[in-house]
């Protein structure tokens, strides 16, 4: 996706995230298609650790492969986090990565508030895109969006 900030402006608003996304990308078991992806969600709550991290992690049967950004959404859900303020995926792309249209839609699914800072990176370059989850998936699929909250994974 085309960048609109850089990694120096995302290091000083969220310390360690970058980092914890990078750690992640190195973790993840991607024998398939040799694409590894990173992804880290930052809580401010003082819950516990500050970064949930997630790796794509793919399987033989090619379709149960789970990405990076999903892993990390439900890691944080089965610690029983609450809303996160951002999240970092990473991945040796040109530019910085585009999230699958799953992921897209958990990640808008689950920011009901839509107060979710979305950074999206690349291995190659300092180049950053910043965005929200409206931005990632406009007019997305919502069942009956005003009782979503009340379902929300995140709280
Ligand atoms: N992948 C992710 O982990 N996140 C994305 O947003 C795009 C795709 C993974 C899934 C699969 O393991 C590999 O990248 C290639 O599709």
């Amino acid at each position: 996706m085309k960048a609109n900030t850089t990694r120096a402006t995302v290091e000083q608003a969220y310390p360690g995230l970058i980092a914890a996304a990078e750690a992640a990308m190195a973790r993840a078991h991607a024998p398939h298609s040799h694409f590894r992806v990173g992804a880290a969600l930052q809580f401010d709550d003082g819950r516990g650790d500050r970064f949930v991290p997630g790796c794509n992690v793919e399987s033989d049967v090619y379709g149960l492969t789970i990405c990076a950004e999903r892993n990390a959404v439900f890691a944080a859900v089965a610690q029983g986090r609450g809303h996160p303020s951002a999240i970092a995926v990473i991945a040796d792309t040109d530019e910085p990565v585009a999230p699958c249209g799953a992921c897209r839609q958990w990640l808008h699914e689950c920011d009901v508030e839509r107060r979710l800072h979305v950074f999206l990176l690349t291995r190659r370059s300092d180049a950053v895109r910043e965005c929200g989850t409206g931005d990632l998936l406009p007019e997305a699929f919502a069942l009956d969006a005003d009782e979503r909250a009340a379902r929300n994974p995140w709280r």
